[in-house]
């Protein structure tokens, strides 16, 4: 699998929460739902303060997980629209998800979730005439208990073979290459999850294409392919990057 290199790479990896105070609110056990309100309500408005919502996502989006994303290569994180380096980005990142919620439902705990990338900014925000463009889709990813705690995580650290075994890239990681004097690009992860409970994941249909996400029509993306294939929006997490040349 793909995977596994990157994957044990993170290892030598320091913590996430290490990096940013804000984001260590989420390895803790005991969210209230005030603080889990108050986050989730954080995370939208950065997405809409970027128009994150509505250019990939529906203004009823509502973020029950949080996406920390890390690029082990550069120690890189991400973190609702920070600049990265085009640089820094240029192999796949390493990612653990949380739960909002301190009491994931059997629904969420059994649930199979997908990852995915998206440039809305193709080939540019100003002329977006290749956007969105599908950067990467990883699926196969299952909520599990972190040890010594009641918190549930995806987990793409694990080395355990069975979870490692389950994950798969339906697109694999095209690194974000925004061309010169194109400005910056919002680089956008989204997590789906099946609208249907009793969805297993198995049945999604992999893009014909990059642009367009294969739907030929500018602007088309997450949305129109999550829908094609029975999922909605559970979280989401974005940074800019830019050609060097401007
Ligand atoms: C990009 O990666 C380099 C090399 O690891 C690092 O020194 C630099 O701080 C990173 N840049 C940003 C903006 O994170
Ligand atoms: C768990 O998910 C599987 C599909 O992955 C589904 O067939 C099963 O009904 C689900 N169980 C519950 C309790 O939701």
């Amino acid at each position: 699998m793909h995977f596994l290199p990157a994957f044990s790479s993170l290892l030598l990896c320091t913590t996430f929460s290490a990096a940013a105070p804000f984001w260590g609110i989420f390895e803790q056990t005991s969210l209230t739902p005030y603080l889990t309100a108050t986050i989730s309500s954080s995370i939208k408005s950065a997405l809409k303060k970027a128009d994150v919502i509505p250019d990939v996502l529906a203004h009823d989006f509502k973020p029950t997980f949080s996406l920390l994303l890390s690029y082990p290569s550069t120690h890189d994180h991400v973190f609702l629209g920070n600049v990265l380096p085009r640089s820094n980005v240029s192999s796949k990142p390493v990612f653990e998800i949380h739960s909002l919620s301190p009491h994931p439902t059997p629904t969420q705990k059994n649930a199979t979730y997908t990852l995915v990338l998206t440039d809305p900014d193709a080939t540019s925000r100003a002329e977006p005439v290749k956007a969105q463009m599908c950067h990467w889709i990883v699926t196969g990813l299952k909520l599990q208990p972190k040890d010594n705690s009641n918190a549930y995580i995806l987990d793409a650290r694990t080395t355990s073979e069975e979870h490692s075994s389950t994950l798969s890239e339906l697109i694999s990681y095209f690194a974000p290459a925004p061309p010169p004097k194109t400005g910056y690009h919002r680089y956008i992860f989204v997590l789906l999850v099946p609208k249907d409970s009793q969805d297993d994941g198995k049945g999604l249909q992999k893009p014909a294409d990059r642009p367009h996400w294969g739907y030929g029509e500018e602007g088309a993306g997450v949305k129109e392919w999550a829908d094609d294939n029975g999922l909605k929006a559970v979280g989401a997490n974005f940074f800019y990057a830019q050609n060097e040349k401007q």
